[in-house]
């Protein structure tokens, strides 16, 4: 590595970061799947931990999906759950993140005779320990997978209720194209009325459109992706007066072919006109990298200054579900380090 690059490196590794759009179970590395498959007796498709990394090749969002969720059938009991956040906790302190915005999809689980309180137990565990241990705060966002009907995701609210002291937020997430926001409105505006404010993915593979119905049906705090937006002028306008934040997966838009090549991504160009964009890591296990390798491959690609980098890790701070006593004290940390 360059002196240069190192610099950075370690530039990026120092300022204090949240991370707010993370698929605990995409944080799955083939190491765990293995291990996971031999303590419950599952037979799995590739022969080793190298195949099975050579099979993460994407061609979509949907062939993603498919092997995601395939993936976490290894995830049975307590145990398992805690071993996927205590190894997150662990990569996350490595690379400066202070705090965590952690998604879960209930509906991949349950089917699966895997009860909640092995999910949340095991999560919100581990999570207990990141604080003590590191010094993370965190918040737990359920997710409602789109792709399955709006009496199913109403069904699972009830079921995850008893555990809504966990939750800071809902969510949305799954094959967008075909599912858009308001099928869930129902669903959001009782979450809402039980206090959980909504996050919603939108934008990723789906028109803007979308975006402005996870706006105006939904009701969400933030938008997750939500890169489709620069195809609709007065949309951008919006999103950038309402400082509504955008939760940005750079390696995860080019594994998913959003965007073809890094060089292509719009996030500078939306960080430029006043949004309030975050950079996040999706299902780093899947894409290639954890928070860290995201901000520099964005660096790398678009040219981002440091003042750019700074901007990045406040924003993510501002559009965190933070208190605003947390929030400014993070933000003045990370003032500490413009030069
Ligand atoms: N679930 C996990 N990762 C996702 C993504 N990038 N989009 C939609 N649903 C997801
Ligand atoms: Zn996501």
């Amino acid at each position: 590595m360059s002196e240069l690059s190192q610099d950075m490196t370690e530039f990026v590794r120092g300022l204090p970061k949240a991370e707010l759009h993370l698929h605990i179970e995409g944080t799955l590395e083939p190491e765990l799947v293995f291990r996971l498959a031999h303590k419950h007796a599952v037979d799995l498709p590739h022969p080793t931990v190298e195949a099975l990394r050579r099979a993460y090749q994407f061609s979509d969002l949907q062939s993603f999906l498919n092997v995601y969720y395939a993936g976490a059938d290894v995830l049975r009991d307590a145990d398992d759950f805690h071993a996927l956040t205590a190894a997150y906790l662990r990569k996350a302190h490595e690379q400066g993140i202070v705090h965590v915005e952690i998604f879960c999809d209930p509906q991949t689980h349950i089917p699966r005779g895997v009860g909640l309180d092995a999910v949340f137990g095991g999560i919100h565990r581990a999570l207990l320990e990141g604080e003590t241990q590191f010094g993370i705060s965190w918040r737990l966002i359920p997710c409602f997978l789109r792709h399955l009907s709006a009496a199913d995701a109403m069904h699972t609210l009830q079921a995850i209720l008893p555990y809504k002291h966990l939750f800071a937020a809902v969510g949305l997430d799954s094959s967008e194209s075909g599912n858009p926001p308001a099928k869930f409105a129902e669903v959001f505006a009782r979450a809402l009325s039980e206090g959980l404010p909504a996050v919603a993915h939108a934008g990723e593979e789906g028109a803007p459109a979308y975006i402005r119905e996870a706006l105006d049906v939904l009701k969400v705090r933030r938008i997750d992706h939500g890169v489709r937006c620069d195809e609709d002028v007065q949309l951008l306008d919006r999103l950038a007066r309402e400082r509504m934040p955008l939760t940005v997966c750079p390696l995860s838009n080019v594994k998913l072919k959003v965007f073809e090549r890094m060089a292509d991504h719009n996030l500078k160009r939306l960080l430029e006109r006043g949004l309030c964009v975050t950079v996040n890591s999706d299902d780093p296990a899947y894409f290639g990298g954890y928070l860290l390798e995201n901000y520099l491959a964005v660096q790398r690609a678009l040219g981002l200054s440091r003042a750019q980098i700074l901007q990045l890790a406040r924003n993510s701070i501002e559009a965190s579900f933070l208190a605003q006593s947390d929030k400014s004290r993070w933000t003045a940390l990370i003032d500490q380090h413009a030069r």
